[in-house]
């Protein structure tokens, strides 16, 4: 039986600036941390919306061992590789017929992590109850391993914070993503849960969560919808958070970080 694991998540990987920022960054976290496994949501990974193949094996290729997503990952193209991987998974609160799973299990080095995706309901899509499909999930993932992490893609705090408290003691940390934004509420609630309402994201750290600020300001004063293009230039930044599990599942560490490039 292993003492303790740790892990590091990374908040949503934004265009190409996320992808460098995942390539210049992590190692050097990585000495610090020491990881045993790096778990990041990549919903934005390609262009801003969604995932391809050839992105998701970069990001793997850069240490990454499996990638959550979010209400971004639904491309057609995508398709076919995302019913085939047990590494890329997609919130698991869609309905029957959805491409891709809501859940997996990943092996390395003989441990198993299991790892859950929901996306949440509030000023989002009506999808079915995050809580309940949630708790049912990390029930059956609980007979197989004690580490089970929870990525919670959603945008109100207050459903995140209510699932943080509806899987305490369950799981082994609920994180939030969606927002892009970092939230500095990181601990480890009274059952052991580790918890953050969101991890932030990696990409351009001059941007509206990612993308260009004149073409977002142009679409905010003049409220036509555009499609908004990744920032490519500037300084990097890469946000998440560090776990540390002990053999229980319960979390022991959860600390938040934001590393920015010179
Ligand atoms: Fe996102
Ligand atoms: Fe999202």
């Amino acid at each position: 039986m292993v003492e303790k694991i740790k892990i590091i998540f990374l908040g949503d990987i934004v265009g190409k600036s996320g992808r460098k920022a995942v390539k210049m960054l992590l190692p050097e976290l990585n000495k610090k941390y020491k990881s045993d496994f790096i778990i990041a949501n990549g919903e934005n990974a390609a262009g801003g919306y969604g995932l391809t193949e050839k992105i998701a094996e970069e990001l793997f290729s850069y240490g990454v061992d499996v990638i959550t997503s979010g209400n971004h990952i639904w491309k057609r193209e995508f398709y076919p590789y995302l019913q085939k991987t047990e590494r890329v998974i997609r919130p698991a609160n869609y309905g029957p017929g959805a491409p891709g799973k809501g859940w997996t299990i990943y092996t390395k080095n003989n441990i198993k992590i299991g790892i859950i995706n929901l996306e949440g309901r509030i000023f989002m899509r009506p999808l079915e109850n995050p809580f309940l499909v949630g708790k049912s999930l990390a029930e059956e993932l609980k007979k197989e391993t004690p580490f089970i992490i929870v990525d919670f893609h959603a945008e109100a705090t207050s459903e995140k914070i209510g699932l943080g408290y509806f899987l305490d003691g369950l799981v082994s940390a609920v994180i939030g993503t969606h927002t892009h934004v970092q939230t500095s509420d990181a601990r480890i609630l009274a059952n052991g849960t580790g918890y953050i309402t969101d991890v932030g994201m990696c990409g351009a750290l001059e941007s509206v969560i990612g993308m260009k600020v004149d073409q977002a300001l142009e679409m905010y004063i003049s409220m036509v919808p555009r499609k908004l293009e990744v920032e490519k230039s500037g300084k990097l930044k890469l946000e998440g958070v560090f776990l540390e599990l002990n053999s229980k599942g319960k979390a022991e560490v959860i600390e938040s970080f934001r590393l920015i490039s010179s």
